[in-house]
């Protein structure tokens, strides 16, 4: 199974990319509104065919991804049908499968943090996602979204500790950079409900956490029972002077083709050694050379009133120019993906 664990930093959100190696069939587990591109870029980096978003419960601290996703690749959303949120495709109930390609995904509900919390297992693999319901020795807050500390003791108690001890634990946050844990050590460590904890004493803990208000919850509630469909229609702006691929590095690229077509609306930036500039990958016409080791200190001479698409022999040293640019303040600025020699292999005029 191929497997990713993606990190959020504001909300601090665990997103998780399970895909079936042979046939490429992905799931993603409770993706974020802002991280979009980023999981975008990484399913088509890693060539998978995502079929389906889901969430373990409606998220009160962050916006999830999965409308944007829906929309971007015509992915189901699975949900619980407790909250009665939009633009669900498939309501999960406990017993529920989520199959892709040779593997499963069990949905066990976990109640307690919110009353429509899921967990999934997946025991091919000896993995268990948590959602909020238990956390790496902790457990979700229980005190809103119709929470209840006694449902939730007896969800991680029934649902989850139930699980062999050598399952690894996957939870959707962690304010310490925790990454996972194991149910055996959760069983014996958990602070909150670990060794020989009662009900009473996991009510007694979580009834007194004394936690703030969560402050994204009159943003994010609202927004997720929309499946994180944005109230005025509006979907973040892409950049529309060309068509962009931001890949899973971070790097805005674009085509060769769409370079050679349109070399009068940009300015083109080479940035390889005058050897390479006379070398046998010669140049673009109109280009400007400025080897990627003088860039910071020549900026003053790249006219900036035109998108600047920067170009080297393979699109390594143009990448970094990229974001050079974007520190100084270029607003628009891309890569010609695969530089000059995919140029030239492609045949494209200078
Ligand atoms: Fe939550």
């Amino acid at each position: 199974m191929i497997f990713r664990q993606l990190f959020d930093q504001v909300s601090s959100t665990y997103t998780y990319l399970l895909a079936d190696e042979a046939t490429r069939e992905a799931i993603l587990l409770d993706c974020v509104f802002e991280e979009h591109e980023r999981d975008r870029a990484l399913v088509r980096e890693l060539e998978l065919n995502l079929t389906c978003v889901v969430d373990s419960h409606c998220h009160a601290d962050h916006v999830t991804g999965a409308w944007l996703m829906k929309r971007a690749l015509g992915c189901q959303v699975a949900l619980s049908p407790a909250y009665g949120a939009k633009n669900v495709d498939r309501p999960l109930s406990h017993g529920d499968e989520i199959v892709f390609g040779s593997h499963v995904l069990e949905v066990r509900a976990t109640p307690g943090h919110t009353d429509g919390c899921l967990s999934f297992a997946s025991p091919d693999t000896s993995r268990v996602f948590t959602g909020d319901a238990l956390l790496v020795r902790g457990a979700g807050r229980t005190d809103f979204q119709k929470g209840s500390a006694r449902t939730l003791y007896r969800s991680i108690q029934e649902q989850l500790f139930s699980l062999p001890d050598d399952w690894q634990v996957y939870p959707a946050h962690d304010y310490e950079g925790r990454t996972s844990s194991t149910i055996g050590e959760e069983r014996r460590y958990n602070p909150r409900i670990g060794a020989a904890a009662r009900e009473e004493d996991f009510v007694g803990y979580m009834e007194n956490l004394g936690l703030p208000h969560p402050k994204q919850l009159a943003v994010a509630l609202p927004a997720n029972l929309r499946s994180g469909e944005p109230e005025d229609g509006r979907v973040p702006t892409h950049p529309d002077w060309a068509p962009l691929v931001v890949t899973y590095g971070g790097i805005s690229e674009v085509d060769p083709e769409w370079v050679a077509k349109h070399k009068a609306d940009i300015h083109l930036l080479d940035v390889r050694g005058t050897a390479e500039w006379d070398g046998e990958l010669g140049h673009l016409e109109g280009a400007q050379l400025i080897p990627l080791d003088e860039l910071r200190a020549r900026l003053a001479e790249v006219p900036m009133d035109r998108p600047i698409v920067t170009v080297c022999q393979t699109g390594k040293r143009s990448a970094l120019a990229t974001t050079i640019l974007k520190k100084a303040g270029v607003p628009r600025t891309a890569n010609v993906s695969g530089g000059m020699l995919r140029w030239r292999q492609l045949g494209l005029p200078s």
